[in-house]
């Protein structure tokens, strides 16, 4: 369920007109739904309804600071992984003491900032990292809470890039050594203990592997509970999203006339399995989403510079490119591509979707049918809101998108489009080439 939908022949962010958005910010920009986003929110909260639950937005999936301080004003804490999402955090005003530091990779200075600043815990993934919080707390003169992230070798039937929970991924440490990295965490004397954690994968699209590794690492959690005094499990994110019928799936009717057995995941089928497995372990849950609070919240807009006929092949030329949204090029994902004003006495289309970059990966569509649309004309590429800006680069010098926030009939700028003197603010030229 989100709130994009045609209101007569144009397409709105809940009341507004998006052309009238890329009329006024230009393209490509970002728009995102405050209504979908806390509706998101509500929705998992709902569905959790009898655990004492925590989100922990993982802010991953679009760190714009209005979009932190969105779901801080709900009441959610994040899942970081970086000291710049550290300050993320705080640059939004929100509180990192309700925060989780996750990552394979956390700096001395990264640890450091995230003490100083009580972080709720951090996620620690191997050995080594028990080795050098416990060091740094010792020089802050502080303990540092961790929970060590399980890895509970677990298929979770996604992409290969975004699978995470497999003995081949590098993250967390394999249940079966888990119980000797709690033995040497309780022997350092600046750590405390004071839950455990996992993540599967991200896009699941079924309950089935969130059930398997519940129940798989469930009697450990119970066991360190009982030897550590634990007080919570974050079970991670991964709840996939809708793409391919994207703005269908904005409609009730359009779920409800899902086959049972093929209906996507949903906050309800995901909380009615998952609440009566982890409410017997009577600890508090973190959960991790990014993609769900925030995938199905946002869309690109784009214009229309050409349409180029080619030799038995139409090219849909676009003003956004992978720089953009790097989701097709980099994990063959699907966006599905809409026109801002549609007109049912156009003719379809069949046409490759390419940015202006200059390479072939830079194609958000092959062969997709679209309603016929010449040059100057607006697209909106649907299910962008996570890991779409988050994402992007400046290949190509392109400046970052513009992105804007839509609450009811109002929106405003959240992020202003990147000019050619920013990008280039910390390039110099050195002296011996003058
Ligand atoms: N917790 C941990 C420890 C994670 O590694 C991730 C995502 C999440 C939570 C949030 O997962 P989500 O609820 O958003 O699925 N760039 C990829 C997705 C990478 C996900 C990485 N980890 C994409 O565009 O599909």
């Amino acid at each position: 369920m989100h709130h994009f939908h045609y209101t007569g022949h144009d397409l709105h962010c809940e009341s507004v007109d998006l052309a009238a958005v890329a009329k006024l910010y230009g393209t490509p920009t970002y728009v995102y739904s405050a209504a979908t986003m806390e509706e998101n929110y509500r929705r998992l909260q709902k569905g959790l309804a009898g655990l004492d639950a925590q989100l922990c937005y993982a802010m991953k999936a679009n760190s714009n600071l209005a979009i932190l301080r969105h779901f801080a004003n709900l009441g959610s804490g994040f899942d970081l992984v970086s000291g710049g999402e550290i300050r993320r955090v705080l640059a939004a005003g929100a509180d990192v003491k309700r925060s989780v530091f996750a990552g394979v990779g956390k700096t001395e200075a990264e640890i450091k900032l995230a003490l100083e600043n009580e972080i709720f815990a951090f996620h620690v993934e191997s050995e080594p990292e028990l080795a050098r919080i416990n060091h740094v707390a010792g020089t802050c003169g502080v303990k540092a809470p961790i929970a060590i992230r399980i890895n509970p070798d677990v298929d979770a039937h996604t992409h290969a890039k975004i699978t995470t929970g497999k003995s081949d991924n590098k993250f967390g440490i394999p249940l079966k050594h888990a119980a000797a990295a709690y033995e040497a965490a309780v022997k350092y004397p600046h750590l405390t203990i004071k839950g455990v954690q996992m993540h599967i994968g991200s896009q699941l699209t079924s309950v089935e592997p969130f059930v398997e590794a519940v129940q798989k690492v469930s009697p450990f959690v119970a066991e360190l509970k009982k030897k550590y005094g634990i007080t919570y499990f974050s079970i991670g994110g991964g709840m996939g999203i809708v793409y391919r019928d994207a703005l269908a799936s904005g409609d009730q009717a359009w779920w409800d006339a899902q086959p049972a057995d093929q209906r996507p995941l949903t906050p309800e089928t995901y909380g009615a399995a998952l609440v009566p497995l982890l409410k017997p372990l009577g600890l508090k849950i973190l959960l991790e989403h990014g993609r769900f609070m925030v995938g199905n919240a946002g869309v690109l807009l784009a214009r229309v510079e050409h349409l180029k006929r080619g030799a038995g092949k139409n090219f849909l030329v676009v003003d956004a490119a992978m720089n953009d949204l790097v989701r097709p090029a980099m994990y063959e994902s699907f966006h599905e591509i809409v026109p801002l004003h549609r007109d049912s006495s156009r003719r379809a289309l069949t046409a490759d979707v390419v940015g202006p970059i200059c390479e072939s990966g830079d194609c958000f569509a092959k062969d997709r049918q679209i309603q016929e649309v010449g040059e100057g004309e607006h697209l909106g590429f649907m299910s962008a809101g996570a890991y779409g800006y988050a994402m992007a680069s400046r290949y190509n010098t392109r400046g970052m998108a513009a992105e804007v926030l839509v609450k009811g009939s109002t929106f405003e700028l959240i992020n202003a489009r990147e000019s050619f003197e920013h990008m280039v603010s910390g390039e110099r030229i050195p002296a011996f080439l003058k």
